[in-house]
């Protein structure tokens, strides 16, 4: 086979393409069937694009595999789907996921202040099933009691710590509880059991002795989450059964058990080559999970996930424009971003993480390899590998500065890069977070656009900065920085 000659032939010979949400028309690269080009041209670059019905189709889409392996096994408990809210904490989408009758998982006591505001909107009512999960600080601890004595009652606190319980004294009714089961970690991490939950051989008589007949507390829900996801791996599985055969032995005690909570953990495609089989995972966890139970003959569990990647990742892109390219040595080209990647995506710097790169425009180029460049002057601002190609190819430039200019968008960046780069503040070489774009559609089908933020502006920098007028400190008497031309200048400094 000839070598492929075009961006497009090499797209098309190395990856199964177009593929959902991902495709070219007229030479324009479309995500969900939206041009990218038309949104650059209206919104210029870098933009950073949330299509809010991809979430929609995701929750869908869960609900329907784990559905259907109910079915096939005649799995009696049911199947609910809650956010999980730190992916990614936008008004906009907890609108769409609450539109889709989703429960909550949460993990700050800010959360809470999210919840009453949803509340007071009238996005949910007060018997939405809300997740509580972290190690508690007191004020946490406190808000949940509040909000579960304002009439949250299905608001379950999941114990992280065994001295976390004391914070739920006095409650009446009692309140339903869970427990967080520590995972073992995977054998290249740092530590062998994770920090997070009460390490399993501390959990039976800790119900034994301090929940069994506690007055206040009913053991509901054994939650059980693993950092590294849901994974087809010994790993997974194994933690997967040691979390199953601590259900079984509560449950025997516990007859108010009937919640399994496996967390969240589904991965979004990184890759053109993404191998991920959604459906035979979750066949093999309902499969496990109904077959364990009649062996013991007790009720198959609720099943309860915390989704959050999953939810909003495949949602999200980053569109930039290729500001100009600078060969570095024989075998270093580099494409110059107008924007930071290490910032607006630090998920590629801080946690090695992969996204789908695809240009825009000019696919009908030769292409070559490239390492793409950000804006800051920090060395790390940078990326250079797919998941498969261990490469980046991009479309060769333009020759003439007049023509358009390339583009380049990073897709499936929904989840987490806000709340790691921390939305709206100060970042790395005062670069601006890019425009937000918010893409949702009504109950009739339309498409609407909200311009959520614009770049962030210097003045609004300047004055986190405390560059204002309360500014406290004193005006020195007389300038003390030096003063005259610059040889005068070195003079001084001499
Ligand atoms: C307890 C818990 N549940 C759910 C999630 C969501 O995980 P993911 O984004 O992989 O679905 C997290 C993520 O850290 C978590 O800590």
């Amino acid at each position: 086979m000839p070598a492929p000659s075009t961006y497009f032939d090499l797209i098309d010979t190395t990856f199964d393409f177009p593929q959902e949400g991902i495709e070219l028309k007229q030479g324009i690269l479309h995500f969900y069937s939206i041009n990218l080009m038309e949104l650059i041209r209206k919104y210029g670059t870098p933009l950073r694009v949330f299509y809010l019905p991809r979430i929609a189709q995701q929750i869908q889409n869960a609900r329907h595999w784990f559905h259907q392996a109910f079915r096939r096994y005649g799995y009696t408990g049911k199947y609910l789907y809650a956010y999980c809210t730190k992916s990614s904490h936008f008004s906009f989408v907890l609108w769409e996921v609450l539109r889709h009758n989703v429960h909550l998982e949460i993990s700050h006591t800010n959360d809470l202040a999210i919840v009453e505001w949803l509340w007071k909107k009238g996005w949910i009512n007060q018997d939405i099933l809300i997740i509580a999960n972290g190690y508690k600080e007191r004020a946490y601890a406190e808000r949940i009691r509040a909000l579960y004595q304002a009439g949250f009652r299905n608001l379950i606190p999941v114990l992280d710590d065994i001295n976390e319980l004391e914070y739920y004294e006095g409650l009446e009714p009692p309140i339903q509880i869970g427990i967080r089961i520590a995972a073992e970690e995977e054998p290249t991490f740092e530590f062998y059991t994770s920090r997070l939950g009460i390490r399993p051989s501390e959990i039976i008589p800790f119900y034994q002795q301090r929940i069994r007949n506690h007055p206040s507390v009913r053991l509901r829900m054994l939650h059980f989450f693993i950092n590294t996801g849901i994974q087809d791996s010994p790993y997974y599985w194994s933690e997967f059964s040691r979390a199953l055969e601590m259900y079984i032995a509560l449950r025997d005690l516990c007859p108010d058990l009937d919640m399994f909570n496996i967390g969240g953990g589904f991965p979004v495609r990184n890759t053109l080559r993404f191998l991920y089989n959604y459906e035979e995972i979750v066949d093999e966890i309902v499969s496990q999970i109904h077959q364990r139970c009649a062996q013991e003959n007790i009720p198959d569990p609720h099943l309860i996930t915390e989704f959050g990647t999953f939810t909003v990742g495949e949602a999200g892109a980053h569109l930039f424009q290729v500001l100009g390219e600078k060969i570095q040595n024989d075998a270093e080209r580099w494409y110059m971003l107008n924007g930071s990647i290490m910032q607006y995506i630090p998920d590629t710097w801080g946690l090695g993480e992969r996204f789908i790169v695809l240009p825009v425009n000019y696919w009908d180029k030769p292409y070559q390899r490239v390492n793409l460049g950000g804006l800051s002057c920090d060395a790390h601002d940078y990326y250079n590998s797919e998941v498969h190609l261990n490469h980046v190819f991009l479309p060769i430039l333009p020759e003439n500065p007049q023509e358009e200019p390339l583009y380049v968008a990073f897709l499936h960046t929904g989840a987490y890069q806000d709340a790691l780069a921390g939305f709206g503040g100060i970042q790395h070489c005062l670069i601006p977070a890019p425009r937000y774009l918010v893409i949702y559609q009504d109950d009739e089908g339309q498409l609407h656009h909200w311009l959520f933020a614009e770049p962030t502006s210097s003045e609004a920098m300047l004055n986190l900065l405390g560059y204002h007028q309360d500014n406290p400190l004193p005006t020195p008497a007389q300038s003390r920085t030096p003063a005259g031309t610059y040889e005068q200048i070195l003079i001084q400094e001499l």
